[in-house]
Parts: structure tokens; sequence; C-alpha cells
């Protein structure tokens, strides 16, 4: 059945260039047009057009948006969505004082979710992820990337990548799936973690580049997790086998992940809370976009992201959720608009390209996916709001009011 959304009030088609993403001031245009109807054909938009002009036959369901707003479904190019557990006990210690850093070395963070996560059955996993999916549909997200990395074994890894690929395959939304085996030293390697880099290389990659697991690897380039040189290994390693690369760059410390990831010619680096001058003028020679995850911020109430100065640099920008247990419990894209119009100072206009358009670039997909243009897939949400710019003004409210995935108009 093909479908023709009529009535739209504002459509945010975020009509991408050449490039298939957006830098600098290209990033605030964002393309809408007043009083328009979309019509998807076979999963795809095929015509976008005034209400008036587009004919209705019996091929044709209608779906009247009652004067509602238009936007690409949103591209959370950035989460660790398959745990087991969750880590409220770590969030009271922090509001009592402790940080993120105190924590992980007393036994907590990263690794008390690994435990929790080798523990649990695929079928407990595969039904967590599948809420959460479902979840993140109703607040209009409809492409997500999923890292491994509660593993951190090769059984447990694998076993993570194929719920991924299981979800991937069965699910509505858009998937796709990286491999983050290297989001922290396991306990059983503690005292040697070159092995366990060599591991990674030797067993881990080969495997799930032959059993295709995984588009992309990403690593925790960070003090206390994996450093440089440890990073280029496996980096350097994963991309012999055909994966791309993504990093968690200068989160926590700055000492030069950003510039190992554009040498390596990274898709994005991811975090940058803590980039510095150098690393804003090595990205700007780049391709690679900058990923800028606000809700760990806020959530771990650490310095944000100089998204401002990033953007003005003319470093394409990308956001999202960063969805985890233990640095940001939420997969809202339009809350993490909110918190970078509200403390990063970007534009709203920005921050929709950045969640549509420029993350779907941060996955490969910008030919597909990210924006409201004939040919693109029919991944559009219907607002329920009088501009596109009350969408993270009213925060916390979802007011997404039907959800249309390659097409179809999905029962919420
Ligand atoms: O992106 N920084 C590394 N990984 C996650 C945190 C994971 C966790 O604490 O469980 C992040 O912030
Ligand atoms: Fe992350």
């Amino acid at each position: 059945m093909n479908l023709l959304i009529n009535n739209i009030k504002q459509l945010v088609t975020v009509s991408a260039n050449r490039r298939g993403i957006k830098a600098g001031c290209e990033m605030s245009d964002i393309g809408v047009v007043e009083n328009s109807s979309v019509l998807i054909v076979d999963g795809k938009i095929s015509k976008i057009a005034p209400s008036s002009k587009i004919k209705v036959n019996d091929e044709i369901f209608v779906l009247d948006a009652e004067g509602g707003i238009a936007l690409p479904g949103f591209v959370d190019s950035h989460t660790h969505l398959i745990f087991s557990g969750s880590r409220e006990n770590e969030f009271a210690m922090r509001a009592e004082g402790k940080t993120y850093q105190d924590i992980a070395s007393s036994g907590g963070g990263i690794l008390s979710t690994v435990r929790a996560t080798r523990e649990a059955s695929k079928r407990e996993l595969f039904r967590l992820g599948e809420k959460r999916l479902n979840d993140m549909l109703k607040l209009g997200t409809t492409t997500v990337e999923i890292k491994s990395g509660y593993g951190l074994s090769p059984d447990s890894e694998i076993k993570i990548l194929e719920i991924i690929n299981e979800l991937k395959r069965d699910h509505f939304s858009t998937i796709v799936p990286t491999f983050l085996g290297a989001h922290a030293i396991p306990f059983e390697f503690k005292e040697n973690p070159d092995e366990y880099v060599e591991l990674i290389c030797n067993y881990i990659l080969p495997h799930i580049s032959e059993k295709k697991m995984a588009i992309f690897c990403d690593i925790f380039c960070e003090n206390g997790y994996f450093n440089l040189k440890q990073s280029e290994r496996i980096l350097s390693k994963a991309k012999e086998v055909g994966l791309k690369i993504k990093l968690h760059a200068d989160q926590l410390s700055t000492f030069g992940a950003t510039e190992l990831g554009v040498s390596l010619g990274a898709i994005s680096v991811d975090h940058l809370e803590l980039i510095n001058e150098n690393g804003i003028n090595t990205l700007s020679k780049s391709k690679t976009i900058a990923s800028i995850l606000p809700g760990s911020s806020f959530f771990l109430n650490h310095k944000y992201a100089p998204a401002r100065t990033i953007i003005d640099s003319n470093i394409p920008v990308a956001l999202a959720t960063d969805f985890n247990p233990g640095t940001s419990m939420c997969y809202s894209m339009p809350m993490m608009m909110t918190i970078a119009c509200t403390q990063m100072k970007m534009r709203v206009e920005e921050a929709i390209t950045a969640s549509t358009l420029n993350g779907a670039a941060a996955l490969g997909l910008s030919n597909e996916v990210g924006s409201i243009e004939v040919g693109k897939n029919g991944d559009i949400i219907i607002f329920d709001v009088p501009d596109y710019k009350y969408i993270p003004y009213h925060f916390s409210n979802n007011f997404v009011k039907h959800v249309i995935k390659n097409g179809v108009l999905l029962e919420m």
C-alpha cells in the first residue's frame, strides 16, 4: 500500500546537498516547506507537493496530518542499547559527590554492567533491546546504531552482536551494528591488557568480519581504558578486516584521541567534551564527523563539548543519545536537542540537522535516511506541535503523533 500524508503545516525536509552532510552555516538550512503533502510509494518518498496537487486513488492510503509538523525520523548514531541490569546506585552516589571515575575504580562502572550482561540470556537481552527500540520509535527515532561492549569476552561479545543482528532483521527500525569489544579491560586481563588487545585483533575482529556481524568498530580511547597505541592497533586491524571505524575520544581526558581518529580516517569521533584547539584544527581539515553526546555531560555534570566552536569551525556535527546505563540513561533525541540548544548554544535548526542528516552521515547512511527527499526511505515523524521550534522548547513531553517507517504507518 502506498501512503499519502496530507495537510502538513511545516515539512522540515533537511534536504541534503550532494555530499549528504551539512557543516557550518549549512546546518541551519533545514528546508522548511509550508502546507505540503508527501507521497510514499513502495517505502520510498516519491513526491513532495502542495496538498491539493497529489491525486488520490484506491492504491493510496491517505493520512491526514491535521496541520502537524513533519520531520525526518531521528537517527541516533551512538547507543550502547544492549545491556542487562541498571546502575541507579551509581547515580545516587554521584548525587552525593562521587565521580564517574571514583565509581569505576571501586568496581562499578562499565564492568558492573558487564557482569550483569554476561549472565543474561540471549532471549532476555533481545527482549530488552526490542522494548528499548519500541520506546525510541515512539519518540521518533527510526534509525539506531547499537554497540556491543558489555560482554568483553569472545563469546559474550559475539552473543551481543548476534542479538543486535537479530534486532536488525526483525525490528522496524534501521539498525547499524558496531563492535565495541574495546570498551574496557575485562577482569580476566586486568594484569595484562595487551593480551586482550591481541585477542581482539587475532580472533574476535576476524571472526565478526567473516560473519559480517558489524559495520563499525569503536573503541574507548581513554586513560585507564585503551591508550593510543592499543587504539591504533585495534582500529588498524578493524580497517584491515573491512570494518569502518569510530572512537570515543576526548571524553574524560585529552591526549590525542581525536587526532588518532582523523589520521586513521574515522567516520566520526564521539564525545569531545575535552577536545582542545589542536583537535578542532585537525578535525576541520578532515572528513571526520564530530558526534556530540550532551546526555552524558548532563547526566555526569561534566563539561559540554564546545559544539558552538566546532560548528563555527565548519566541522559537521551529529547529535546522539549515547544511551547507556552509566553515563546517559536516556534515549530521547528531542531531549538531546533541548540540551544542545540550552547548554551548548546550538541553534534549533542545527540541532535538527545534527539529529537527522548528520547522524545518518555518521553511519554512512545519508543516501537512505536523515532527510525527506524523493528517493529516500519513507521515514517521517508527525509532531502535534505548532512549529518545529516547539519540539526542543517543550522538553520532556512526547509530541510524536505518527511514526512512518519505510512508508508504513506504525501503530504506537
Ligand atoms: O559512552 N565512555 C564510554 N562508554 C560509555 C559509558 C559506559 C558506561 O558507563 O556503562 C559512554 O559514556
Ligand atoms: Fe558511548
